[in-house]
């Protein structure tokens, strides 16, 4: 047998991560994000995540262990290092069982693996014509496009639950997913037709806003919905309890790469044990169909598999970090709530919801008489920010309410990550005070394009 480094070189990633790592300092922390652009402040993660150099440099590593023996990488390395990551994750959100965890390149994928198995159940006669799926108005809109495509088109029907933003309490949503579920089952009209499906994300992605997801599983078991899928995009190493068995759900995804500094892509997807049936597949079929979800995920065919190989390095990024992967987590959401009062008292405007609904993103009301009346407004200042200030921020548009007048209608999505520095915050509070100055309006984009 070799020594540690040269299975290092040959990726055995079946080592455990080194205890005790050396903290992290902020030079370090500088130059593991050295790669990001140094003008442009950095606002955005929960759009595209990031990835430190060091796990980068490992990802570079598994790709030449490929290329430099593939048939010894394949047979020797490949499965083991899937299954080592996939071990990882489920200790991470307390899974009960490792077969539950599988390993797809992002939370698209998860999406439409679930929705694959309604749409067969629908053609295959498990389902009724009219029987249906329960969703968030706020769902992210691919997710919505996929639910059309895969559930829409084989004869379901689609339930979308309104949601009221700003949101002051959980209660208003728990309030509105009841009365959608009711108002489904009473519209159904025929005793036969079913809840088949909740999708329900757990940070919604545009307005951002956690939402109370073991509370809204427990009722969908209550009114008997067959089965529960949570859209987590965005929760591994962003907000707090991702443990699926409080959870509770029968599906579950996040990706790894937006808040979990994996490089892009990488996603997990939870299938709960007792439905992790022969009738869940992935979307493409290889060698391994037939051999449980996580099996088959571990080979879709010929492709570069290095980000799924990461998370044992990344695992040693994060725990650099003084409280790992969880202090790393209250941090962020520490600061973007600092972050996110200092804006709204600079402007005068409020935060979307409260402290405690947002995870590492907080919506920031922006000054009314920026005149943003449309998504376009909102999608042209985000764009003039990033084209003449240098920063990257989301914006979302917000419709007045009847009789509204001179409202809050814009809201930008800050994010906070352990790279970010409170002048990216100052530069982006200085930006949008000099347009307010300048008596600039969203009109003026809309004209000048
Ligand atoms: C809530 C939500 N669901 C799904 C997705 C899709 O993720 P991906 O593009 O990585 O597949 C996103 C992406 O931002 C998201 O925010």
């Amino acid at each position: 047998m070799g020594s540690d480094d040269e299975n290092d070189k040959n990726g055995d990633v079946s080592k455990k991560p080194k205890l005790n790592p050396s903290p992290i300092t902020e030079a370090e922390i500088e130059s593991e994000f050295s790669h990001h652009d140094p003008n442009i402040a950095r606002l955005n993660n929960g759009a595209f995540g990031c990835c430190p150099s060091s796990v980068l440099t490992a990802q570079r590593q598994f790709h030449l262990n490929f290329l430099r023996q593939p048939d010894h990488f394949y047979f020797n390395h490949l499965k083991n290092g899937i299954l080592h990551s996939r071990t990882i994750i489920k200790q991470l959100v307390n899974a009960q069982h490792v077969d539950e965890i599988s390993i797809v390149d992002n939370a698209s994928t998860a999406t439409a693996i679930v929705l694959q198995q309604a749409t067969w159940a629908f053609h295959e006669g498990k389902f009724n014509k009219g029987d249906s799926v329960v969703m968030l108005h706020y769902a992210y809109g691919s997710v919505k496009k996929a639910i059309e495509a895969y559930v829409s088109r084989a004869g379901g029907r689609v339930i979308e639950v309104p949601l009221p933003f700003p949101v002051t309490s959980e209660d208003e949503i728990i309030r509105e997913f009841r009365h959608a579920l009711e108002k489904g089952k009473s519209e159904n009209g025929s005793n036969n037709n079913k809840v088949r499906l909740a999708v329900i994300d757990h940070v919604t992605s545009m307005p951002s806003v956690v939402i109370p997801v073991k509370e809204l599983v427990k009722i969908c078991r209550e009114e008997g919905v067959d089965q529960v899928f949570v859209d987590a995009a965005h929760a591994i190493g962003c907000t707090t309890r991702v443990d699926m068995q409080e959870i509770g759900a029968d599906f579950y995804t996040s990706n790894l790469h937006k808040w979990f500094f994996c490089p892009p892509s990488v996603a997990f997807l939870y299938a709960r044990k007792s439905v992790n049936s022969v009738d869940l597949h992935h979307l493409v079929v290889s060698h391994e169909y037939g051999n449980g979800l996580a099996v088959e995920s571990s080979w879709i065919g010929n492709r570069d598999y290095s980000a799924q190989l990461v998370v044992p390095k990344v695992m040693e990024f994060v725990n650099r970090f003084e409280g790992g992967i969880e202090g790393i987590k209250k941090r962020n959401h520490d600061s973007v709530v600092e972050m996110g009062e200092m804006l709204v008292e600079a402007w005068g405007t409020h935060l979307g919801t409260p402290h405690h609904m947002s995870a590492s993103m907080v919506m920031v009301g922006l000054p009314p008489c920026l005149g943003i009346m449309n998504d376009c407004d909102a999608l042209n200042l985000r764009t003039h920010l990033r084209d003449f200030f240098g920063i990257e921020v989301p914006m979302y548009f917000r419709e007045p309410r009847d009789g509204e007048i001179g409202c809050v209608t814009g809201y930008a999505r800050i994010s906070h990550q352990v790279y970010n520095k409170i002048d990216d915050y100052y530069k982006f509070r200085d930006a949008i005070n000099q347009l307010v100055s300048g008596a600039f309006t969203c009109a003026l984009l809309s004209t000048s394009t």
